[in-house]
């Protein structure tokens, strides 16, 4: 059945565990194409992205096991660089496996790629770079293909620091000719990520300036290796703001408050009171969150665009006038007519949300359009009145891997 049901009106009290992160472990597993050898994934997330990543790497040739929490991805023997038009239409991030095969076999050949409908969402930055790298572009209809006899160290200044640009550099010039240099590079978490993989499997980088400057040198081959996956930051942050709208007190285990500064900053804003060990966060909700009078998403470390729209699900139950502004991407408000059919009061006016707070929500029959904006309407149904359908499920098991057992665990009626 794709859909969810939540019975919603109750505290959340529990513990569970955070699983893997999505966006670490998806050009990690593009980065195993590098490897000639096998690469060892532990706590990987069993979620429709990662399932679609797998094909991936298996229609170029790619053996892949996957047995209780690991994965092992064995790239000695690619046969190939074109990339099935199914699961690249399907996922974003399939764009990340262009750095990956161009640095490996010097060509690939892909389908302009789908993922969530929040934006238009270009790749420019990414193949200017790789233009810059030495490589060539040919365009035919919706297919591009690139090839290169062989890729060059660069300077590459980003002119906006694109996760998935730096990635994509990034992996292109871990084998390259000569040291790459990029400048403007995105910090978020998951590119830390990659370059601790990478170089536990030999590569050559280091970074400058906080990370916005990243230095990779290439080397001539990658070594077999093994990696834990970093926990999901965002998901985490899914189930403390689930947590401010419904009220209680949870614990999530393997969670990293370090990677959460910001948003644990607007939680304790709103009245939210948490707690953080070396093993994770606890949080008890208040009666009532209060208002945050304005607040923009920003890279990181500032607050996420991916957990904005389950910041939109508990203001609407704040006390007071709210304002939330959208600085990423430009399609993210597109749950709040689902939130407003459940009683929320938001307005939209150009990139900002106005969110008057009210007392109750009720449950609805809603539907989620795209992943973030399902776990925000997850988030208001734990909170709303009565019971709450939520179609398109599919989409939300996208980057969540059990939505399900993590909310009843947390004790909330799903
Ligand atoms: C990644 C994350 C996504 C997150 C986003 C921002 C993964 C799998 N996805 O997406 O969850 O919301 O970072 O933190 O890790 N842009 C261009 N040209 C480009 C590239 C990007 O204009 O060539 C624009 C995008 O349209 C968007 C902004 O830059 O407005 C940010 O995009 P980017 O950082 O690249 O996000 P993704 O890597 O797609």
């Amino acid at each position: 059945m794709d859909s969810i049901h939540i019975c919603g009106g109750c505290p959340l009290h529990g513990e569970t565990r955070i699983q893997g992160s999505k966006n670490a472990v998806l050009p990690i597993l593009a980065a195993a194409v590098l490897v000639d050898g096998t690469v060892t994934l532990y706590n990987c997330p069993k979620i429709a992205d990662v399932l679609c990543m797998v094909r991936l790497l298996q229609s170029v040739g790619c053996l892949v096991e996957w047995r209780a929490g690991k994965l092992t991805v064995d790239a000695s023997h690619l046969c190939g660089g074109s990339l099935p038009e199914e699961y690249v239409t399907r996922m974003r991030s399939s764009v990340i496996m262009m750095g990956a095969l161009l640095g490996r076999t010097g060509r690939v050949s892909i389908s302009y790629p789908g993922g969530c409908v929040i934006g238009k969402r270009p790749i420019n930055m990414h193949l200017e770079a790789f233009t810059r790298m030495g490589v060539v572009l040919e365009e035919e209809g919706s297919t591009l293909t690139a090839k290169t006899e062989g890729i060059s160290g660069s300077e590459i200044t980003l002119a906006f620091p694109s996760v998935g640009a730096t990635e994509n550099i990034i992996l292109a010039a871990a084998l390259a000719e000569g040291e790459t240099v990029i400048r403007g590079a995105a910090r978020e978490p998951e590119i830390t990520a990659l370059c601790k993989f990478l170089t536990g499997a030999g590569a050559e980088i280091c970074t400058e300036e906080g990370g916005a400057v990243i230095r990779i040198r290439g080397v001539k081959k990658l070594h077999t290796c093994t990696y834990r996956v970093p926990s999901d930051r965002i998901v985490a942050g899914t189930y403390l703001l689930g947590c401010m709208a419904a009220g209680g007190t949870i614990r999530l285990t393997e969670a990293d408050a370090g990677q959460l500064t910001a948003v644990l900053s607007v939680i304790q804003q709103m009245g939210g009171e948490y707690t953080c060990d070396g093993t994770g966060i606890t949080l008890t909700a208040p009666k009532r969150p209060a208002a945050v009078p304005y607040l923009k998403t920003k890279v990181y470390p500032g607050y996420p665009t991916d957990l904005q729209s389950q910041l939109l699900a508990v203001l609407a139950l704040a006390q007071g006038e709210s304002v939330v502004e959208e600085a990423i991407f430009e399609n993210r408000f597109r749950v709040v007519p689902q939130l407003i059919r459940m009683g929320a009061h938001i307005s939209i006016e150009g990139t900002q949300a106005v969110i008057e707070g009210v007392q109750t929500i009720h449950g609805a029959a809603v539907t989620a359009e795209e992943l973030r904006g399902g776990a925000a309407l997850c988030i208001a149904a734990l909170a709303a009145d009565g019971e709450t359908h939520i179609a398109n499920r599919h989409f939300i098991d996208r980057g969540y891997e059990a939505l399900e057992r993590d909310i009843r665990r947390l004790g909330g009626r799903i």
